[in-house]
């Protein structure tokens, strides 16, 4: 049990001692918690947010299985819902947008990963303008028990899952400060089959979402990385849109769309100073974020019996829900 526990220990103890447990591709101990595996400092963090946080009607909440394009989607929502008249300011003067000055994850920070890892009542005093744009990893019914019924805006990103997982080898072997060992992704492909990983099952995550945004489609935006990659200017006017700050005719006409994509492109981003050196408040490289951000990069790591598996699982999971896969 983590230490500095500030939810009543006996009471977290109890809980956590009635969950599942099961243990992941590097040994380490997950808990089941309302259908999904997290750590257990991880699941602490997700207490004290669905017990602490105080949604207003404004918020806009990022939602992502981890690699699915969460980076891009923080970016392109900073992007939107920022004054558009700031990026063309700042072609003029030393004025900066905020991401050619920082990280999107530190522009968006995660619930469970940041705010309320250590506190239910974290400071807030950084999202004093709106609309606050937060993010997380966890899936929707785990999520709205922290907005207690509020009207927030929920963008969900998604992405093949050989893609997701092939991505996330990478991502853990960068943290891990290792190179990218096959056996590594061999465990974790054990691991996401069997849906014990952080936030897993993915399937379950997703048609989650994909769910929400058929019982809502006023409050739960559901996009497709592949879908922002092939049809960018559809996407981006669809993400402003459902964010209630559509373009206007003129900034369609002065390529304001545009801009938004060039400024938030892996391209671009991968190249600003600040994605080259710097390191996130949890301590990780900003250049981690970024590699290829390809389709159907997954092709040149998995067997074709690793693909056949997962297919299966997919269109067993998938198969009868109406989701595109
Ligand atoms: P690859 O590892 O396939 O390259 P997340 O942001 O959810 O952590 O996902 C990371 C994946 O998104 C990585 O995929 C990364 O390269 C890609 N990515 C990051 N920023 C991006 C951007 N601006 N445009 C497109 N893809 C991006």
């Amino acid at each position: 049990i983590p230490k500095n526990l500030e939810r009543d220990d006996e009471e977290y103890v109890s809980l956590i001692s009635s969950l599942p447990s099961d243990i992941d591709f590097v040994g380490r101990e997950l808990f089941k918690y309302q259908e999904s595996w997290y750590g257990n400092k991880m699941l602490q963090a997700i207490l004290n947010f669905q017990r602490g946080f105080e949604p207003q009607d404004t918020d806009i909440i990022i939602a992502s299985f981890p690699k699915a394009g969460t980076t891009w989607l923080k970016a392109l929502t900073v992007g939107v819902t920022r004054p558009v008249a700031l990026l063309e300011r700042s072609k003029h003067s030393s004025d900066a947008h905020p991401l050619r000055l920082d990280n999107p994850h530190n522009l968006v920070p995660f619930f469970e990963l940041d705010l309320y890892a250590k506190s239910s009542k974290p400071d807030m005093t950084n999202f004093s303008s709106t609309p606050r744009v937060f993010a997380t990893h966890v899936p929707l019914h785990t999520l709205q028990e922290a907005l207690k019924n509020s009207s927030c805006k929920i963008v969900y990103v998604w992405r093949n899952v050989k893609d997701v997982l092939v991505s996330y080898w990478y991502f853990k072997s960068a943290l891990m400060k290792v190179e990218a060992e096959r056996s590594l992704l061999e465990s974790m492909f054990e691991s996401f089959c069997r849906g014990v990983s952080y936030g897993g099952p993915f399937w379950e995550h997703v048609l989650s979402y994909w769910r929400g945004s058929l019982e809502d489609s006023k409050n739960v935006l559901f996009l497709k990385y592949e879908d922002l990659k092939t049809e960018p200017r559809v996407q981006l006017k669809r993400l402003a849109k459902f964010l209630d700050c559509p373009f206007t005719v003129e900034e369609e006409e002065n390529g304001s769309v545009e801009e938004i994509l060039e400024l938030c492109s892996l391209r671009n981003l991968k190249n600003l100073e600040i994605n080259k050196i710097g390191i996130t408040s949890r301590g990780v490289d900003h250049k981690n974020f970024f590699r290829k951000g390809e389709v159907g990069d997954s092709k040149n790591y998995l067997t074709p019996e690793m693909e056949k598996r997962i297919d299966m699982i997919t269109e067993d999971k998938f198969g009868g829900s109406g989701l595109k896969f």
